[in-house]
């Protein structure tokens, strides 16, 4: 695209082109200013340096920031926030020779003032169209308060709910994790990135960081090329598709290289075969943290083996800053490796179109008018009533009805205004976040408080007096769980259950004859094995932000019927881990009416909840199953099914579609999910639900990921959930 004036003038106005007839391309600007830019300056691009304090680990980088901007030595700022702050270093920015810009990141992991649910909540919706625009709300927020940049999606797929970080992704499937990542990078990146409202997606952690042996923080991650290609790499995959502009390497060495220096990774799988054209920061000190791998001998040996491995912007660190001149002098590191990375990274900048106005993103009065508005408060609420997952409804005791006076609250959560912003909301306003105790207030319910637990020890405390709460209330809500940061970054645990009193303090309530209604709050998939069987109901509300407990009264009392579902088994015991839905045969499957066979003596191999699991205040119908021919060349068929709404109350169901190749080259899971559809029923009413069968739907990588779809038998299977299904065979010729 030739933008002519507008970059004849920053030519210009940089002092690059002084001849004013020149017709100029976006690609001239880039190649003028780069044979213009100092070795010193080339470097200074690739460098990003944090801002006040130690947000996601040490800030080695002991240098004058504000200096080295003026000199043109750094290029991009994370942990910068609020206009004026931004502005400030801009404006040093601009008083270097060439007036670079910089351009500023952060972690907007689920809200930047306004608070959605944690990215594994809003993954329990599979409305795709909700995802997309909450992350569209985000990025809104984000360039509103001057940011160019955000560090998410994080699409990494995780088996492993020991992990705290499961929290900041989509859960266990590749399939419906590529949905999300491209639905959130749209709406991050919008359709272009000079749109003030819309900011660059950084697609993280490349890669595998998500199956870390023993499900312990930053750990070694070991897997076959076939592995990666089938479970993890498709969501990486999927996002760069859809367009992300950059992409962030993982702490974690991926088969015994680390991902930052990495160049089967970066340079051969991304840039070349992918053909991405953004380009890869790494994570927050991982260029020095090489030497901690012990794969580097020194900051310097890091530098040289991470820039030639494709890695083009380095955070916080100051191996770049401080040696790559003299690698280049030396010859280790190629002057054009340098260009192309330095190169990335403008481009960038000229697409955000901060050559053209550096200080665009910083507007005041859009800031004013954007943040917390009450258009982006409303789409947090109805993000949030979509997340929340009904596990447990015996006897239908959900939902509440107008009878209900009273309600006997117990469990500090449920006041908390902290824990609702669930793990990584740096910049929410929490004061602004509605806690269920608000919200049950503001229903104009008698609300009969009690701690039942203490929040740090987990002890019961005052059971007479949480008793007596009880009996005197039609109702009891109990919240229990995790606190908020309990998972995220740097949170594996290695017990995963909801704690032990809190489970009997349940059961103690149960004894009191009342109804008792269990809200589980958490980041991750938790096991609560007493609870399941003594609550008469169970909600999972995970983290919901500013609006939770407004959307779990709606809920609570049906005037948002959950359409939830799990996107991450939740395990029985944590032993099971890692525990999925998507899992093999084997030579020996349970299924065989042998005592040989794939299990434990000590325990079953069943979840507490599978993968895809949600209930409704209505049921769903499935009939008319078929498989009608294909359409369409690339369309080898089409899976028909007949939903309908059993009950007496409007409901959503989200159809799931898995398929099994029953025989294959490599061995191949049980089933994989390869459709979702949320649809919406009236009481009674039915609609015929149909899915595609391509060849994504039929085809897998092999041991050399090769991508192949082999004729032979399938099994189509559908349902409202992975172990609810029903199923029909399909030949492909
Ligand atoms: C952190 C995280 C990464 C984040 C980065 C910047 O350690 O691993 O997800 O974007 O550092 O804060």
């Amino acid at each position: 695209m030739k933008r002519i004036i507008t970059l004849l003038f920053c030519l210009c106005g940089f002092g690059i082109i002084n001849v004013a007839s020149q017709t100029v391309t976006e690609e001239d600007f880039i190649s003028n200013l780069l044979k213009q830019m100092t070795l010193d300056e080339k470097i200074g691009q690739l460098a990003q340096y944090t801002y006040r304090g130690n947000f996601t680990g040490p800030d080695g980088a002991n240098i004058p920031k504000e200096e080295y901007v003026k000199q043109g030595k750094i290029g991009s700022m994370l942990n910068v926030t609020g206009i004026k702050e931004i502005h400030r270093f801009q404006e040093l920015a601009l008083q270097s020779r060439l007036r670079i810009p910089l351009i500023f990141g952060l972690d907007v992991i689920h809200g930047y003032r306004t608070c959605f649910p944690i990215p594994l909540a809003e993954a329990a919706s599979f409305d795709l169209a909700m995802i997309e625009e909450t992350a569209r709300y985000n990025a809104m927020e984000s360039a509103a308060d001057g940011l160019n940049w955000i560090f998410g999606p994080m699409v990494d797929i995780s088996w492993d709910a020991r992990w705290g970080r499961v929290m900041e992704g989509a859960g266990e499937d590749p399939y419906y994790g590529s949905r999300v990542a491209e639905a959130r990078v749209k709406g991050i990146q919008g359709n272009n990135l000079a749109d003030t409202a819309t900011v660059m997606a950084c697609i993280k952690h490349f890669a595998g960081y998500g199956a870390p042996t023993a499900g312990k923080e930053y750990n070694s991650v070991d897997m076959s090329l076939g592995q990666f290609a089938n479970f993890y790499m498709p969501t990486y995959h999927a996002a760069i598709k859809a367009g992300a502009a950059t992409v962030m390497s993982a702490f974690n060495d991926f088969n015994n290289i680390p991902s930052t220096a990495n160049d089967f990774l970066l340079n051969r799988l991304l840039k070349q075969q992918w053909g991405f054209k953004g380009f890869v920061v790494s994570d927050y000190n991982s260029v020095e943290e090489l030497v901690n791998h012990r794969y580097a001998y020194d900051k310097k040996d890091a530098a040289a083996k991470a820039l030639n491995a494709g890695l083009d912007m380095e955070m916080v660190s100051t191996c770049y800053l401080t040696y790559l001149k003299e690698l280049i002098q030396e010859g280790k590191v190629k002057e054009k490796t340098l260009d192309n990375a330095v190169r990335r990274i403008l481009e960038k900048k000229q697409e955000l179109g901060l050559f053209e106005d550096p200080f665009r993103y910083c507007n005041p009065a859009r800031s004013a008018k954007i943040l917390n508005s009450p258009e982006i408060r409303n789409a947090s609420l109805r993000m949030a009533e979509r997340s929340i997952v009904l596990l447990e409804n015996k006897q239908s005791v959900l939902p509440l009805t107008s009878q209900v006076k009273s309600v006997a609250l117990i469990g500090g959560l449920s006041k908390s205004q902290n824990d609702m912003a669930g793990a990584w909301a740096a910049t929410t306003d929490r004061s602004k976040i509605i806690t269920l105790y608000d919200a049950l207030l503001q229903k104009g319910l008698e609300v009969n408080y009690a701690d039942g637990y203490d929040l740090k020890s987990n002890r019961m405390t005052d059971l007479q007096k949480t008793l007596q709460a009880a009996r005197t209330s039609d109702i009891v809500l109990v919240a229990v769980g995790e606190r908020a940061n309990q998972s995220g970054e740097k949170a594996a645990k290695v017990d995963i259950s909801i704690p032990e009193e809190q489970q009997r303090l349940v059961s103690e309530l149960k004894k009191t004859g009342k109804p008792v209604v269990v809200l589980v709050m958490c980041g991750r998939p938790v096991i609560f094995n007493e609870i399941k069987e003594k609550a008469d109901a169970v909600l999972c509300t995970w983290w919901l932000g500013s609006e939770a407990g407004n959307a779990i009264c709606n809920v609570l009392w049906g005037t948002y019927n959950p359409s939830a579902k799990l996107p991450m088994t939740f395990p029985a015991h944590v032993g099971q881990i890692p525990i999925y839905y998507q899992y093999k045969s084997t030579g020996r499957p349970t299924s065989l009416k042998q005592t040989y066979t794939a299990s434990y003596i000590d325990y079953s191999t069943e979840p507490a909840y599978p993968f895809g699991y949600g209930l409704s205040y209505t049921t769903f119908g499935y009939s008319d199953l078929n498989v009608l021919p294909g359409k369409s060349p690339d369309i080898h068929a089409e899976v028909s099914v007949k939903v309908t709404n059993q009950g007496q109350r409007t409901g959503e169901e989200i159809v799931q579609l898995y398929v099994q190749d029953k025989v294959a080259s490599v061995t191949r899971p049980i089933k994989e999910l390869k459709g979702i559809q949320k649809i919406q029923m009236e009481p009674g009413e039915s609609k015929t639900v149909t899915f595609p069968i391509t060849n994504e739907a039929l085809g897998f990588y092999d041991n050399e990921m090769n991508y192949k779809v082999e004729p032979g038998e399938f099994i189509f299977m559908v349902g409202g959930s992975s172990n609810n299904l029903q199923q029909i065979t399909f030949t492909l010729k």
